[in-house]
């Protein structure tokens, strides 16, 4: 079958009418070359187009990878390919899935995994041939730019073979263009662009400073199915608070009636009677769940599975369900603006903000979305009191009122000045900021050069990885040179040797990489840049 026809058939085949976005990027997947970069917000069926890959890999006898960053959302479409693989008249099983957790056919012939999983297979290209391998989707694109992960993406890029079609899949990327001519140069690859901006089902933002989150959520689920603003999925950036405020919900009235014997039915069949079980259980019946990556998979899955029947009113997350996950989730609360360990959080990246807000209002379930984010507790408790204490008048004379607001003002709610607090101008520093550019972010692990070395003991190989990273001159420099401090670390420690034999080191200590973060205050180098425009500005 021709490309043509495979495109044609693939368009017939779509269960409805292609927004232009998906149609320009399908015309762009079948006839181009080498693969597309499609930039589209969040919630506009960038799986309709990834699955044309996957349609193609299966009519032409080829395999294809399938990549995303999460657990639940490799699982999801996992789900959502066999059903497709399925309508298409290809059997279930002719799609597999892997992840650290899970394998179901690992060789089929479409490959749903997690991305590290193809990056291990590219490592070991002895075990898992390439050949065959028509095409890699890479879903959620912009983890090239993870901090800790992102070398992962990068180094799949650069290892796969050239045969390999690519489509990279991303709501935020800040630098498309930059980023395709640094693919070409380097890489040799000429991707084309689909890019869309509207986001089909409007959101709305609303920061709410004065209501606490067990009042905001009982609100939430108040009216009927058209008004309620349920279900919503509640961001929480630490397991322990993801427990914690899921069991200060309970007694909270937030589902229907309706709702509530359908879930019971639903819980009493699951038997759980060991670890959180029991406690996971009791907090389902009150519509109410908890998704983390600590908690075992089969207990994720149920959670996913009840929110996906709108069973759930709530369910209290961590970042496991931030991007690319499509649940029915009318709204999304972000009950932090701020991440990171006690006294040195740090507001999130405008990119993992806006895919948290993405997973409110999905095509399928809403035509609108709603995005709430609440202060922290002593600040909503600042508002409360400050409300009370500026209704007496500065200038009354009534001794009552003067004596009440002396007690009130004994009473004045603090802060703790170890804790990072957010305001609702970071939050709408984080609506309006555009998306982060993707460049090469963090060093070479250390376990990522030893796997390397032992896969190919030639270091110009490696230093050929180093160069050609999307970073600035000094940056690859300085990645070079801390490249060479590893290498003679190893060979020093005798872990490789070295040929021909370096010259004696005269500091041998590792120093830190440079960092590439944004707004990093401790740069050892200028802020970052390149060609035009400059990449450290998003
Ligand atoms: N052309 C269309 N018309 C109506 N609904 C659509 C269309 N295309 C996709 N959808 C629906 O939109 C929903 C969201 O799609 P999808 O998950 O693919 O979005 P996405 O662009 O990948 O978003 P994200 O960036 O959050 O991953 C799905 O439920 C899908 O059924
Ligand atoms: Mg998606």
């Amino acid at each position: 079958m021709t490309r043509d026809e495979l495109a044609t058939k693939y368009l017939d085949q779509l269960p409805y009418p292609p927004y232009p976005v998906q149609e320009e990027a399908l015309l762009a997947w079948f006839t181009s070359e080498q693969g597309v970069l499609v930039c589209a917000p969040t919630g506009t069926g960038k799986t309709m187009i990834a699955q044309a890959a996957l349609f193609e890999a299966l009519h032409t006898n080829t395999v294809a990878y399938y990549t995303t960053p999460l657990i639940a959302l490799t699982e999801q479409k996992f789900q959502e390919m066999q059903a497709s693989a399925e309508r298409w008249g290809f059997r279930r099983d002719d799609v597999g899935l892997v992840t650290g957790n899970r394998k179901v056919n690992p060789n089929a012939r479409v490959l749903v995994v997690v991305a590290e999983i193809l990056l291990n297979r590219l490592l070991h290209q002895d075990g898992f041939d390439f050949s065959h391998v028509s095409a890699v989707v890479m879903d959620e694109f912009h983890s090239f730019a993870d901090p800790e992960r992102g070398i992962v993406w990068e180094l799949s890029l650069n290892m796969l073979p050239k045969h390999v079609r690519l489509l990279l899949l991303s709501a935020t990327v800040g630098n498309s263009m930059e980023f395709l001519n640094w693919l070409d140069r380097m890489h040799g690859r000429k991707l084309e662009l689909a890019e869309g901006r509207e986001r089909k089902v409007p959101l709305t933002y609303r920061w709410v400073p004065d209501e606490f989150l067990n009042d905001l959520l009982v609100d939430m689920a108040k009216g009927d199915d058209a008004s309620r603003k349920v279900p919503a999925l509640v961001f929480a950036f630490n397991r322990d608070e993801c427990w914690s405020i899921a069991e200060q919900l309970k007694g909270l009235d937030l589902m229907t009636g309706g709702q509530k014997t359908a879930l019971n039915a639903q819980c009493d069949k699951l038997e759980w009677p060991h670890g959180v079980g029991p406690k996971l259980k009791q907090m389902l019946r009150r519509g109410v769940g908890v998704h983390h990556a600590g908690l075992l998979p089969k207990y994720r899955r149920v959670v996913e599975d009840l929110f996906e029947q709108k069973l759930l009113s709530v369910a209290l997350c961590t970042e496991t369900l931030a991007s690319g996950i499509n649940l029915p989730a009318r709204s999304v609360v972000l009950t932090s603006l701020v991440k990171g360990p006690f006294g040195k959080e740090k507001v999130i990246d405008p990119s993992s903000a806006h895919q948290i807000f993405g997973r409110a209002g999905r095509p399928q379930f809403d035509t609108e979305g709603f995005v709430y984010a609440v202060p922290h507790d002593d600040d909503i408790r600042l508002v409360k009191w400050k409300r009370q204490y500026d209704q007496i008048p500065e200038t009354t004379k009534d001794p009552g009122l003067i004596k009440q607001k002396k007690s009130l003002l004994k009473k004045k709610p603090t802060r703790n000045n170890q804790r990072k607090y957010w305001t609702e101008g970071d939050f709408d520093k984080l609506k309006a900021a555009p998306p982060a550019r993707l460049y090469s972010k963090g060093p070479l692990p250390w376990r990522l050069l030893a796997y390397l070395l032992k896969v190919s003991p030639d270091v110009e190989k490696i230093r050929t990885v180093v160069k050609k990273r999307l970073l600035d001159q000094p940056r690859i420099e300085a990645g070079m040179k801390q490249l060479d401090r590893m290498l003679m670390i190893l060979h020093e420690r005798e872990f490789v040797r070295l040929e021909p034999e370096p010259p004696p080191a005269e500091d041998p200590t590792p120093q830190p990489p440079p960092r590439t973060g944004e707004g990093e205050k401790s740069l050892l180098l200028p802020p970052l840049r390149f060609g035009e425009g400059g990449a450290g500005g998003g």
